[in-house]
């Protein structure tokens, strides 16, 4: 049995699809548990750039087979224009290598217009979601009123949209939003059922058929921890369960199938968030500037899904403790060390302190670890530990020994905080730019 879970130790954009691709080279399954297309996961392939959204990353590999689990919402739309997007890159795809659950949920116009007008109702409280309708999709699925894709294969399917159609119509005029015109929604996804319906399984018992046939299942998780919904920066977080022992229920495993799971903490080297919420070592300036990159290059910090620019600031050592803890890594993949390359000092917080004397009885206090969890960071600063940067270039490094020595203390500092060793270092976003250690 072999289930490696990858999962994000941030606020998503950790680089898991460039380490999924990594991993896939030696896979036969890559399956993803959570989340939609609000995802969006690079792979660099010499010249060419893949950002997949919905299809699991492994998918690149010709012989992976790419699995969409229960926990996922699917925007058929989507998907089809994915598929294709693949194919016409010489990509595979068919019944063979993608498989998608009955048991996942359906995103339909509708969530994606009542994402939109939630988010303008907020104001400035919005959370700044991708708009991909993910929270009313999974609104609907914890309402028990949910489309699943088994529902696709009904000879009723198209009364059921017509009334979810409805249903959200109501939703939208009460928030003062336009309705939707039904019929041509009626129309678009009497297509999408044809195309899909080839795809659609019980992957959970492939999945269990897989593991005990001596396989190896690569869980990928979107977005990452500090975004699942229950251990996040809630209410600034996704709607779904991005964490690793989410991987279980969003692929339909049992527990012992994680019993010897290696379980893959992805890591920037630095810290990014896109969208609203805490970000206690957030920078602003010329350094944040540095760290974000102007666009030129496709890896600079603007969001895959939406392109939006992602705020930056250090590596967070107590929101990767607690990340550590949440989802049992056994190991790191740090990513993006490239980028630290030529700054003369590095910044990492080793704990925080309270900001204002008098919130806390015990003002000098040092927290290295979360009294109640990050939702509420406000009272928080940073305690930062100084450590001396590196000048050399380290995208053509392949071997741990080759990294500069203040890279690699950096990396060992990286590891102290969270516990356990890091076993990959990526240089660059090309498949061959990591160091396996
Ligand atoms: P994901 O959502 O976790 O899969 O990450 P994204 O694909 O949204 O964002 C990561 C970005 O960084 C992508 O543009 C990757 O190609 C790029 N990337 C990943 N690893 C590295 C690295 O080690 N160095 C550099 N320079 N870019 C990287
Ligand atoms: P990957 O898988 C980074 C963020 C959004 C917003 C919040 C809620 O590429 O790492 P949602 O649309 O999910 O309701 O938005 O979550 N968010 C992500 N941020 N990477 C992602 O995915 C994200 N998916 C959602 O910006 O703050
Ligand atoms: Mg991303």
């Amino acid at each position: 049995m072999a289930l490696q879970i990858i999962v994000g130790a941030q606020w998503g954009d950790e680089g898991k699809g460039r380490i999924v691709d990594w991993f896939a080279a030696n896979a036969d399954f890559t399956a993803r548990y959570n989340g939609g297309d609000n995802a969006g996961h690079t792979v660099t392939v010499g010249e060419t750039i893949f950002k997949l959204h919905l299809v699991p990353s492994g998918i690149i590999h010709p012989k992976v087979v790419a699995v969409m689990g229960n926990g996922m919402v699917v925007n058929p739309q989507r998907l089809l224009e994915e598929m294709e997007m693949l194919a016409a890159a010489g990509i595979g795809i068919s019944p063979a290598r993608l498989r998608i659950s009955y048991a996942a949920h359906i995103i339909t116009p509708a969530h994606q217009a009542l994402d939109r007008a939630l988010e303008a109702a907020r104001g400035k409280d919005n959370i700044g979601t991708t708009g991909r309708g993910i929270g009313p999709a999974y609104t609907d699925k914890a309402t028990r009123r949910g489309l699943r894709v088994a529902d696709l294969l009904a000879a009723d399917f198209s009364e059921r949209l017509a009334a979810h159609l409805e249903s959200a119509n109501a939703a939208l005029k009460t928030l003062g939003a336009a309705p939707l015109e039904i019929e041509p929604i009626l129309t678009e996804f009497t297509d999408y059922v044809l195309r899909l319906t080839p795809y659609v399984a019980d992957t959970a018992v492939e999945l269990d058929a897989a593991l005990r046939a001596g396989k190896t299942i690569l869980a990928e998780g979107a977005q990452g921890t500090l975004l699942d919904l229950d251990h996040g920066t809630y209410p600034f977080v996704t709607s779904s369960s991005t964490v690793a022992p989410g991987a279980l229920t969003g692929l339909g495993l049992g527990l012992t199938a994680a019993r010897d799971a290696r379980v893959t903490g992805v890591v920037k080297a630095f810290q990014t968030r896109v969208g609203s919420g805490p970000f206690p070592t957030e920078l602003t300036g010329d350094l944040a500037l540095r760290l974000r990159g102007t666009g030129e290059h496709p890896w600079d910090e603007y969001g895959t899904t939406t392109g939006r620019p992602r705020r930056v600031g250090w590596l967070d050592g107590v929101l990767l403790r607690y990340a550590a803890r949440l989802n049992g890594f056994t190991e790191l993949a740090v990513t993006k060390l490239d980028i630290l390359s030529g700054l003369e000092t590095l910044n990492i917080c080793t704990a925080y302190r309270p900001k204002n004397a008098g919130t806390f009885s015990r003002d000098e206090k040092l927290f290295t670890d979360l009294p109640f969890g990050p939702a509420d960071l406000a009272p928080y600063e940073p305690v930062y530990e100084e450590l001396p940067g590196w000048k050399e270039d380290v995208s053509g490094v392949r071997k741990w020994d080759d990294l500069p020595s203040a890279a690699r203390d950096y990396l060992d500092r990286v590891a102290g905080l969270a516990g356990v060793p890091v076993r990959l270092v990526s240089v660059g976003p090309e498949r061959e730019q990591i160091v396996n250690h």
